[in-house]
């Protein structure tokens, strides 16, 4: 029996603690805020998996691959294909239910990149919500100690061996040290890296960031998913791609429906390519959305009762009139690099979810494939957490240990004003200048604009900080190291578009004109 921290309350780290604690290792779950409170819940377009005898693993794989740009590892995404099936009869013995057709059948929904209906979904557009609060009840009956409103600060590794020994948590009350045989991370994504996000205020991406000052491996950080369409008010609230799945057509403010023009697949063509149309078609019409039109959905309102209560909230009624959407920051595609049973390169250091690079995705992930990717990987890294060291084999004090060119310590503690302001201006600088088009001149002023905020408060959490200022100080790490992966890449590939070198887009046209940056009236 090892003792598992895992660190992180959405699919992912739900799943390796339940199962963690089924096969007998003594497992406590930590997580920043409530166990409600992770981007999981947001999850609006479902669960891709084969469970239609007229669909395939095979088309799935095929899929999956050709959104990635084929950049993804077939070997790992042949894993999280087949392994989804039993991944959600998992999900039905612990009595989640699925939307059922008229027949009792799954209703499967369709979503772009997708060549067949394969999307399991629940509350209509409310899987997320459903999938979590199922989890949340197992997590309860379970042997599993929760503890909430904590956040992870650093990672703590044996000076002698190099192995992950415990982490440093930020709770209500004060700052502790936990020892463990092993840490899975499964803090997600960075989506608040950008001033215009689908992800809630949790996504900063602390588990990357605590990775990158232990020395583990990461990659593939320039590929930042930007979902296609989110409502253009503020807070950018998702419009799930079933929305598009199931008819709905983009428009541009003329009423022409430039998406044809694009791609074969039209709307549902993989996100990566709709994102730079939709971009491509604003800066066309001077950075303003485009109009999404869902009038022609019959049962639109009970189908997608989420969307439709942000729609009604910002004051639209989408059965009468198209909606303007824009793109947003979505997915972290890269992050620690993981093999796939979650183990990264330090030892007694796992990562599973959005927060690990396994290779599923490559440069541009499938729709719904990511919650998927949770339960499957999850799954399996419970089943490795215990195979090296036991309790009681730390020789010694265990230390944080900063990779080398981290600065080892912040130079003074981040006020909340400090930080507020702080995050604000990354946000601006990483969308204007790692969005969804980048070049070599923005990128270079990015690092070096990022690079002088890091000279001034640090990377590296300060012991007087609180959540927000860690927060921060992860995120402007982040933003470095993207905006350096960025430039390093050269070429357009997938979700990575690099305007001065357009000919390098393998999966899609060209763009024929300049991207729009910032959406007006957002
Ligand atoms: C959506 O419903 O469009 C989001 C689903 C996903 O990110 O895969």
């Amino acid at each position: 029996m090892a003792r598992v921290l895992v660190v992180g309350g959405g699919v992912a780290g739900a799943t390796a603690a339940l199962e963690s604690a089924r096969l007998g290792h003594q497992v406590t779950l930590v997580t920043k805020r409530a166990l409600s409170d992770s981007a999981t819940r947001y999850a609006q377009g479902g669960i891709a998996a084969v469970t239609d005898p007229t669909d395939s693993v095979a088309a799935h794989v095929e899929d999956t691959m050709r959104a990635s740009a084929h950049a993804a590892s077939r070997e790992a995404v042949q894993v999280l294909c087949a392994s989804g099936p039993d991944r959600i009869a998992d999900l039905h013995g612990g009595g989640m239910r699925f939307d059922a057709d008229p027949a009792g059948g799954p209703a499967l929904g369709r979503e772009g990149g997708h060549t067949a209906r394969r999307i399991l979904h629940a509350g209509g557009d409310a899987t997320g919500r459903i999938l979590m609060a199922a989890l949340i009840e197992r997590l309860r009956a379970s042997r599993v100690a929760v503890v909430e409103n904590t956040a992870l600060v650093d990672l703590l590794r044996d000076p002698l061996s190099g192995r992950v020994r415990g982490v440093e948590l930020l709770g209500p009350a004060d700052r502790v040290l936990v020892e463990a045989d092993a840490v899975v991370l499964a803090t997600g994504g960075a989506g608040r890296l950008y001033r215009h996000t689908t992800n809630p205020e949790v996504a900063t991406g602390d588990g990357v960031a605590a990775a990158l000052r232990c020395g583990a491996e990461v990659r593939d950080l320039e590929f930042v998913q930007f979902h296609p369409t989110a409502l253009a008010v503020p807070g950018t609230p998702l419009v799930s791609e079933a929305v598009r799945g199931e008819g709905a057509v983009l428009l541009d403010e003329g009423g022409q429906r430039f998406m044809l023009a694009e791609h074969p697949d039209a709307e549902l063509a993989p996100r990566d390519v709709v994102a730079r149309s939709i971009a491509r078609a604003m800066a066309e019409q001077g950075g303003r959305p485009v109009l999404l039109d869902a009038t022609e959905i019959a049962d639109l309102e009970t189908r997608f009762p989420s969307v439709t209560a942000s729609v009604r909230a910002a004051g639209f009624d989408w059965t009468r009139t198209p909606v303007r959407v824009t793109p947003a920051a979505h997915y972290s595609m890269g992050g620690i690099r993981t093999d796939l049973d979650g183990r990264t390169s330090v030892p007694g250091l796992f990562a599973v979810g959005e927060c690990a690079s396994t290779g599923v995705h490559g440069a541009n992930r499938l729709a719904s494939n990511s919650l998927l990717e949770g339960l499957v990987f999850g799954h399996r890294v419970a089943h490795v957490v215990g195979e090296e060291g036991g309790a009681g084999s730390w020789p010694g004090p265990a230390d944080r240990s900063y990779a080398s060119d981290e600065s080892p310590v912040p130079t003074v503690p981040l006020t909340a004003a400090a930080a507020g302001e702080l995050r604000e201006r990354i946000a601006d600088i990483m969308w204007e200048r790692v969005g969804l088009s980048r070049d070599a001149t923005g990128l270079t002023a990015a690092i070096a604009e990022l690079g002088t905020l890091a000279a001034r408060v640090g990377t590296v959490p300060h012991p007087l900080d609180d959540v927000a200022a860690i927060e921060t100080r992860n995120l402007l790490l982040l933003g470095i190291r993207t905006a350096q992966a960025a430039l390093s890449r050269t070429e357009s590939l997938g979700a990575h578009h690099r305007a001065d070198a357009p000919d390098g887009g393998r999966t899609h046209p060209a763009p024929r004109r300049e991207l729009a940056t910032d959406p007006r009236g957002v």
